[in-house]
C-alpha cells in the first residue's frame, strides 16, 4: 500500500487497514490536504486476472482514466499495452520504455501536432470515426494503421460514449472503409466502446460480431492488412466485482474468430477503481433551511497547495 500526498509517497504494510492508514497520516502530519491510498497489489492482481481469464484479448490501459505515474510504471513493468489520447499521455507512457507497438492512439479527434508526434515516435495504430480525421491522417501520417471506431452503446450505461465517438456501423463504416482505400491508407481494424460502465454485457458480443462482419466486408473490398478488433473499455473495477461472466461471454464471442485476428481492449476503471481510495479533509459544515427542510453542506479540501 502507498499513500500518495501528490509529491510524497509513504509505503504501508499490506495488512494495515485503509482507515488505520488514514488515521496514522492525519495524526502524524496534521494533514489538511486530500490524499490517495493506492493498493499497488490490487493493480497487479487485476492484470493477472485479466490475462488468465481473457488470454486472447490484450489489455491496453486507458491512461485518461487515471494517469498517476505509479499506475503507468506498474502496468509498463507488467508488459501491458496502453491506450493514449494525446501527445502528453504518449510522452508519459514512453518514459517507462514502453515500445510504440504497445500503444494505441485511441482518440478519434487528434490535433495535427499530436499526430506528427505519434509519427515521430512510430506509434502507428490510431482510431478514426470520420472523413475529416482520415484526411488529416493522410496529410500528417499516411503510413498510419487505421482503426475505424464504430458506435456500440450498451442499452444500460452511465456514460454513453456513442454520443461523442464512433461512426454508424453499416453504411457510414463502409463509406469510411472505401475512403481509407481511396486515400491509399492502410486499414488495420475496427474498435468500439460499449460505454462506461457497461450495464448490458451482450453489448460486447454485438460489437465483436459487427467488427467481424466489417472485417469480412473490408477484405472483399481489398483491404489485405485488416486484422484487429479493439473491444474498448467499460469493464467493472469496484472491489468485490468479478469479471468471470464477462470473460466467458467475450471468450465465447471470439472463440471462432480466425486466429490471425488480433484482439485488444482498453480497460480504464477496471484497473484502478478498487486500488484507489481518496481521503479528503472535511473542514467545515453549514446548516441551512430550504422550504422548511434542513440542509447540511460539507466543505472538503481535496487539492494540493
Ligand atoms: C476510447 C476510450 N477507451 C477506454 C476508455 C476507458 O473506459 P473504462 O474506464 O470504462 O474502461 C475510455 C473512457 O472514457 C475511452 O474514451
Amino acid at each position: 500500500m502507498s499513500a500518495n500526498n501528490f509529491n510524497e509517497i509513504r509505503v504501508f504494510d499490506d495488512a494495515v487497514d485503509n482507515m488505520d492508514i488514514i488515521k496514522t497520516i492525519i495524526d502524524t502530519e496534521n494533514q489538511e490536504n486530500g490524499f490517495y491510498i493506492v493498493d499497488i497489489g490490487d493493480i497487479i492482481i487485476k492484470h493477472r486476472e485479466w490475462i488468465t481469464k481473457i488470454p486472447r484479448v490484450v489489455p491496453h490501459y486507458a491512461v485518461k482514466c487515471n494517469p498517476d505515474p505509479t499506475v503507468i510504471k506498474i502496468l509498463a513493468a507488467l508488459n501491458a499495452g496502453f491506450d493514449c489520447a494525446s501527445e502528453q499521455e504518449i510522452r508519459q507512457v514512453m518514459q517507462y520504455n514502453v515500445q510504440a507497438n504497445r500503444i494505441i492512439f485511441a482518440n478519434p479527434y487528434k490535433c495535427p501536432s499530436h499526430i506528427k508526434y505519434a509519427k515521430k515516435m512510430d506509434i502507428n495504430q490510431m482510431t478514426v470515426d470520420s472523413e475529416l480525421e482520415l484526411l488529416k491522417i493522410k496529410d500528417f501520417y499516411p503510413e498510419a494503421k487505421i482503426i475505424i471506431r464504430i458506435q456500440c452503446d450498451a442499452n444500460n450505461t452511465t456514460c454513453n460514449l456513442g454520443l461523442k465517438f464512433g461512426c454508424e456501423s453499416d453504411k457510414e463504416a463502409v463509406r469510411l472503409i472505401r475512403l481509407t482505400i481511396d486515400l491509399g491508407l492502410s486499414l488495420h481494424g475496427f474498435s468500439f466502446h460499449v460505454g462506461s460502465p457497461c450495464g448490458e454485457l451482450n453489448a460486447f458480443s454485438r460489437g465483436i460480431d459487427t467488427c467481424r462482419r466489417l472485417i469480412k466486408i473490408a477484405k472483399t473490398m481489398g483491404c489485405k492488412d485488416v486484422q484487429l478488433i479493439d473491444i474498448g473499455g467499460g469493464f467493472p473495477g469496484e472491489k468485490g466485482t468479478n469479471i468471470d461472466k464477462l470473460a466467458n461471454l467475450i471468450n465465447d464471442a471470439i472463440q471462432d474468430l480466425d486466429p490471425s485476428i488480433r484482439i485488444v481492449s482498453e480497460p480504464g476503471r477496471y484497473y484502478v477503481t478498487s486500488a484507489f481510495t481518496l481521503a479528503t479533509y472535511l473542514h467545515s459544515k453549514r446548516l441551512s433551511y430550504k422550504n422548511g427542510k434542513l440542509m447540511r453542506m460539507y466543505y472538503v479540501n481535496i487539492a494540493d497547495e
